[in-house]
């Protein structure tokens, strides 16, 4: 079923087809690369849990999932990057293969703070699946182990991303209408 698209959206990056096809050929990648172990995907909430689900189902490896709360922040100084984490694992990592699972990789400020934190904790292995990179706007340069599509330097919805909590249930990826 599809919906009339919101106001505020000015096109579709990536339909529903195109984010099940494609989220299909890297749980293809993962289900090889993790053959003979046991997988721990560790969604960041919220953004993540709709990739996340979705990903899950198309794993053929035994898998186990967990989750974390995060809270970024603004310096002093007005720039980005001050993360917290506001909700921890259930469980501890310890000998497990964590594929930590991201909605979108910006400047890499999140994602550096979460495995400098997680490998901490002395997983077997730490790889990053991320749903969506804008590479363009990088300013930390972090591993990233598979990922479904990269996109261009503009605010984007749907499939778990929000503005202002909204839109993260539309089935597809969306530009927002720059905000006056
Ligand atoms: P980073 O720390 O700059 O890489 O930012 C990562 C976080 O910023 C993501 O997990 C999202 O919550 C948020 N974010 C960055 N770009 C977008 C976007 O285009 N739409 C929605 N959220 C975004």
């Amino acid at each position: 079923m599809s919906i009339a698209s919101p106001p505020n959206i000015e096109r579709v990056l990536f339909t529903e087809e195109q984010i099940d096809r494609r989220i299909r050929e890297v749980a293809a990648e993962i289900s090889r690369d993790y053959q003979g172990r046991v997988v721990k995907l560790i969604g960041v909430l919220k953004g993540s849990v709709f990739f996340l689900t979705t990903l899950a189902r198309y794993v053929d490896a035994p898998l186990k999932v967990d989750f974390l709360g995060i809270s970024s922040f603004s310096n002093k100084s007005g720039a980005p990057g001050v993360v917290r984490i506001a909700k921890d694992l259930d469980e501890s990592i310890e000998g497990e293969d964590v594929l930590l699972i991201e909605d979108i990789v910006d400047t890499g400020l999140t994602l550096r703070y979460l495995l400098q934190t997680l490998s901490g904790r002395a997983p077997n292995s730490l790889s990053v699946c991320t749903f969506l990179d804008r590479n363009s706007r990088r300013l930390v340069q972090v591993p990233i182990n598979y990922r479904c599509f990269e996109i261009p330097d503009r605010f984007v919805v749907g499939f778990g991303l929000d503005y202002n909590q909204l839109y993260r249930n539309l089935g597809y990826v969306a530009v927002m209408k720059p905000q006056t």
